[in-house]
């Protein structure tokens, strides 16, 4: 049971493991598609409806992937679904994804932890009250840790403190109401995971890249969304868009924020390794899960050289940063359970981002230019509701 399905991780997901003969329903109230309409956003890749999406896919692969349409904070919903489904594994992407978006003003705030935290409470008690043996893997964020000045382990640290020592949860510090959603999630499965013997596995995931994927590329029609906006675009991604339309690459501050990225076939991979690897009832597995990491000036810098082969000139700006978070840091994060596991890292090659910019290229004359800038700043979240489209 893929939860957020119809997202960009969790589309990729759902057509990735129904192609590998799982069984898959897709749940999602398309609350994604409702937040580009009241900001005025758009997929760069022209998506269809979730409707179609699942027909064509049928159509294509002969294999069905059923379909929940509801709000998991709706236990009522979450409840017949899961009754109906039976599921034996329930990947959580069902979330409000997007740091600027639980920043913008208090209303999204608040919604972004209501919606994330209550949303995963509901799903803890829809497994222990009808699939006490489904395994729950959770989508976090590698944000959960923040940018401290030590080495970051996969989840847990071993710690020694006045002669004494224990192996504890590694400190979290979002700094977005967003990263912090997460972190509260995350210790609401750990106290669930103990005291109902819940199998669950918490994926600290990096930032995901990309935007073709083997099924995505079987028909025109089921191609994955692409964010380029300043509100869900990711760095990658953004840059490749913004060096397809000749608009600079807008680097945040210093651009030495360094951060761990993976390829979207990879996001794909490794669920399907949680899902092929079932946490002991009792036990919370978690995962830091991202095969390279970079700081922002280096993915300007690859984007350049990949551009420029393709007969682009990107150009860099480094624009004033709206996000409050340090622009020189330590970062070295640990990433080898998954490796470990089995996982084939798909790393940032010139090819793998030339076929991005390529992909990108074919769209380009869906960008619009006036949503590329920043357009929330961490310090001026408003207390009033704000809307981002240019007129
Ligand atoms: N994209 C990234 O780079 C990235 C990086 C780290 C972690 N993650 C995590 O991975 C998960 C998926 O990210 P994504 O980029 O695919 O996001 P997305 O916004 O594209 O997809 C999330 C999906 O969940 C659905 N959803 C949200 N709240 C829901 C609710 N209450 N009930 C039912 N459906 C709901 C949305 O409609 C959307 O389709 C998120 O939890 C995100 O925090 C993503």
């Amino acid at each position: 049971m893929i939860l957020g399905g119809d997202g960009y991780c969790g589309w990729a997901t759902a057509l990735h493991l129904s192609n590998r003969g799982y069984e898959v329903a897709i749940v999602d109230n398309m609350c994604r598609r409702t937040f580009d309409d009241q900001l005025g956003f758009n997929s760069l890749t022209p998506i269809k409806g979730i409707h179609e999406r699942v027909r064509v896919w049928e159509e294509v692969s002969g294999k069905r992937i059923q379909l929940y349409v509801g709000d998991i904070c709706d236990y009522e919903f979450l409840s017949a679904a899961f009754q109906a489904f039976e599921p034996t594994a329930c990947v959580h992407f069902g979330e409000q994804r997007s740091a600027p978006y639980s920043m913008m003003d208090r209303s999204r705030a608040v919604f972004t932890q209501t919606n994330n935290v209550m949303g995963t409470i509901n799903v803890c008690y829809a497994i222990k009250e009808f699939a006490p043996e489904c395994h729950l893997i959770k989508l976090g964020t590698m944000g959960e840790y923040g940018t401290p000045n030590i080495d970051i382990e996969e989840g847990y640290i071993t710690i020694e403190h006045n002669g004494r020592t224990d192996t504890l949860p590694y400190p979290k510090q979002g700094n977005s109401f967003y990263h912090l959603s997460k972190c509260h999630d995350s210790a609401n499965m750990l106290m669930c995971t103990k005291t109902w013997k819940m199998r669950t596995t918490d994926l600290n995931q990096g930032v995901v890249y990309g935007v073709a994927t083997p099924e995505t590329m079987m028909d025109d029609r089921l191609v994955n969304r692409l964010d380029y906006d300043a509100v869900f675009g990711t760095a990658l991604n953004r840059f490749a868009i913004q060096a397809a339309v000749g608009h600079p690459m807008t680097v945040y501050g210093k651009g030495g924020q360094t951060r761990g990225f993976l390829n979207i076939t990879d996001t794909c991979k490794c669920i399907q390794i949680a899902c092929d690897n079932p946490a002991p009832p009792g036990e919370m597995k978690i995962y830091n899960q991202f095969t390279e990491q970079f700081s922002v000036n280096e993915l300007a810098a690859l984007i350049t050289e990949a551009g420029q082969k393709l007969g682009l000139d990107p150009q860099v700006i480094n624009v004033p940063n709206p996000r409050t978070e340090m622009e020189e840091h330590y970062y070295n994060a640990k990433h080898s359970k998954l490796q470990d596991l089995g996982l084939e890292p798909n790393l940032m090659k010139e090819s793998i981002l030339e076929s991005l910019l390529t992909t990108v290229v074919k769209y380009k004359d869906n960008v619009d230019q006036r949503l590329i800038l920043p357009g929330v700043n961490w310090t001026e979240s408003a207390s009033v509701g704000k809307t981002i489209a240019k007129v």
